[in-house]
């Protein structure tokens, strides 16, 4: 990065710092609380992008102003699992191409989707001024939002961590397979270290039931616990379920296809527990979007 980026950096955020809260709170209506949750893995596969779209339905379907980010930049599928033909993805935005009101698809039941851009390399490990861009850009939307849920890739990779440290809340989702645990615990101590969000959850996929679930959250909190001395709050489980695919393959969302199945019953509880609870933010979440990403872009 040379010197004329850092310093064209500095203004934006020099700029941004001067617009004040309170104008852009005046102009996007945004003076209420976005809860931004990830959802994330350390292992690929796991069931992440079927879990962010069906909860971020079932949400909007609360009426609740929620947007799915899909975060994906590798290998994005929030359009295939939701069987959307987007024109315009996150690579449009940051080159400059279209406007966030353009790139924000309607999804089912109301539900907002930022579309990212499949393969592609350059999404893969955004540049600073990327991450830069993003940010000003979901600033930019008109519409206040109650929850951001970004999808997530899987592993310890640039992207995956940044997104996470955007998060105000981390939900990571773990099989009983061994590597899922392992890959977990290195993505936590990697969030912990860099001092990311302050709730991290464990939502165990693809068990048979809840006992099976209770004991991998065990050995992973454990692990946590003893070596990072942190608590990892139990979110739940969804159990293995049939149905989770045969919805993929509709290109539906098995909340809205096979409502009264296993999964879906389990994912709607989980979702009523998120609108249940309090946010653990404190101040605006917009403007903590902002500074945290650019914390967690200072090497500490
Ligand atoms: N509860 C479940 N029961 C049965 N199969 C499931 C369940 N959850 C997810 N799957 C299956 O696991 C596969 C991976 O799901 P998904 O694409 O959501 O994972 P992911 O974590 O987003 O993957 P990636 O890391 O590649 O982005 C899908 O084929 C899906 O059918
Ligand atoms: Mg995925």
């Amino acid at each position: 990065m040379d010197q004329a980026e850092i310093l064209r950096d500095m203004k934006r955020m020099e700029e941004r710092m001067n617009n004040g809260d309170d104008a852009r709170s005046a102009r996007t209506g945004r003076n209420a609380v976005t809860r931004v949750v990830a959802i994330t893995s350390g292992k690929g596969g796991v069931g992440k992008t079927n879990i962010a779209a069906n909860l971020t339905y079932l949400l909007a379907a609360e009426g609740k102003q929620a947007l799915l980010l899909d975060a994906d930049a590798g290998l994005a599928n929030v359009d295939v699992i939701l069987g959307i033909t987007p024109q315009y993805n996150l690579c449009h935005v940051l080159r400059g191409e279209t406007s966030i009101d353009k790139t924000i698809v309607s999804g089912p039941g109301g539900m907002m989707i930022l579309p990212a851009a499949s393969g592609i390399q350059e999404m893969t490990d955004l540049s600073r001024g990327q991450k830069l861009t993003l940010l000003d850009t979901l600033d930019g939307f008109e519409k206040p939002l109650d929850f951001m849920v970004i999808d997530t890739g899987a592993g310890i990779a640039g992207n995956v961590i940044y997104f996470n440290m955007c998060a105000d809340e981390i939900i990571v989702v773990v099989t009983p397979e061994p590597t899922s645990l392992t890959d977990a615990y290195a993505l936590i101590k990697v969030l912990y270290q860099r001092q990311a969000a302050r709730r991290f959850r464990i939502l165990v996929n693809m068990v048979r039931d809840g006992g099976d679930a209770q004991a991998v959250h065990r050995r992973l909190s454990n692990a946590v616990d003893h070596f990072l001395s942190l608590t990892v709050e139990y979110l739940g489980f969804i159990p293995f379920d049939e149905n989770v695919h045969r919805s993929i393959k509709e290109q539906r969302l098995i909340v809205e296809l096979f409502p009264t199945s296993a999964a879906s019953r389990h994912i709607v509880g989980i979702a009523r527990k998120i609108l249940q609870e309090k946010a653990v933010t404190s101040d605006n979440g917009t403007i903590k979007f902002f500074k945290r990403a650019v914390i967690g872009d200072n090497d500490r």
